[in-house]
């Protein structure tokens, strides 16, 4: 990317906000994309604005998926947010900064919180199908990141800090929400792949001894968007299949569907009471 295309990409961040600005009926304070296991979320808000994505300037659109994913406006936990309903994968062909676009958006919209779900494989042998876990940090095994290119001093630093990505302060309230509420959940770190195919066994086995608790396809771009621009970050993922080497099953999109849907109602009272609490 040359300066003629910094500023390109400045140009095109400032006409999707001043779109969405227009057409605001609040001002939202926390951005929450919604994975695999959080589109019941949707339906818990009392959503003022809906605006599909194809309608905005510049945002990437969905074009493997079948349904186009959209922008909810409205409130949740008695908080004003903005839910992307559908997120953009690297497995599908979009670049880093096209999955960091959103995050900036939001950010140049006044949001300084990223809540943000997955659906995960588990790597910890005590982790079971079905189980929620914070990510209180991560491995970035995507090969990519949406920080590569010459820096917006705009947006933060050349070299950001990664010591702390996933905010202490709200990894201890979803506890506190989780322990009030009876809710089993881990905490743990996230490797993140690109994708698409699962991986073998050799490779789970080489995850494990890395250090990582679960392995997934998303999420870790966004967070070092966000991370880059100063936001605090939630991170919580569902883990949908267990990924133990010595014993493992043939996993389908079926399966991670179900374990994802057993798994959606902690989520989303997780995710709720944390925005109640904060
Ligand atoms: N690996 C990578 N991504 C995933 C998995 C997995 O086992 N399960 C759900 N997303």
């Amino acid at each position: 990317m040359s300066s003629n295309s910094l500023q390109q990409a400045r140009n095109q961040r400032a006409e999707a906000v001043s779109f969405i600005k227009e057409r605001l009926p609040i001002d939202p304070e926390y951005l929450l994309i919604l994975g695999t296991g959080l589109g019941q979320l949707a339906e818990e808000m009392t959503v003022e604005l809906e605006l599909p994505y194809e309608e905005i300037p510049h945002f990437p659109v969905s074009t493997v998926e079948s349904h186009a994913g959209k922008l909810l406006i409205g409130y949740l936990g008695g908080k004003p947010v903005m839910a992307m309903q559908g997120r953009f994968h690297y497995y599908e062909g979009y670049s880093m900064n096209q999955i960091a676009f959103p995050i900036r958006v939001a950010k140049m919209l006044g949001i300084q919180t990223l809540l943000v779900s997955n659906a995960c494989g588990g790597l910890n042998p005590n982790f079971e199908r079905g189980d929620i876990m914070l990510i209180n940090d991560h491995i970035n095994f995507l090969g990519d990141n949406p920080l590569i290119g010459p820096n917006d001093p705009d947006l933060g630093p050349r070299f950001p800090d990664m010591s702390q990505p996933y905010t202490e302060r709200l990894l201890a309230t979803a506890e506190q929400v989780a322990l009030d509420a009876g809710i089993k959940m881990h905490q743990g770190v996230y490797l993140a792949v690109s994708g698409p195919m699962m991986e073998t066994k050799a490779e789970y086995r080489y995850m494990r001894q890395l250090g990582a608790d679960v392995v997934g396809m998303s999420t870790v771009p966004e967070v070092i968007a966000a991370v880059h621009m100063s936001m605090e970050v939630l991170g919580i993922s569902v883990i949908t299949d267990e990924c133990f080497p010595d014993s493992l099953e043939p996993v389908s999109l079926d399966d991670v569907l179900e374990a994802a849907a057993m798994a959606e109602p902690q989520l989303t009272r997780v995710v709720v009471g944390v925005l109640e609490r904060l």
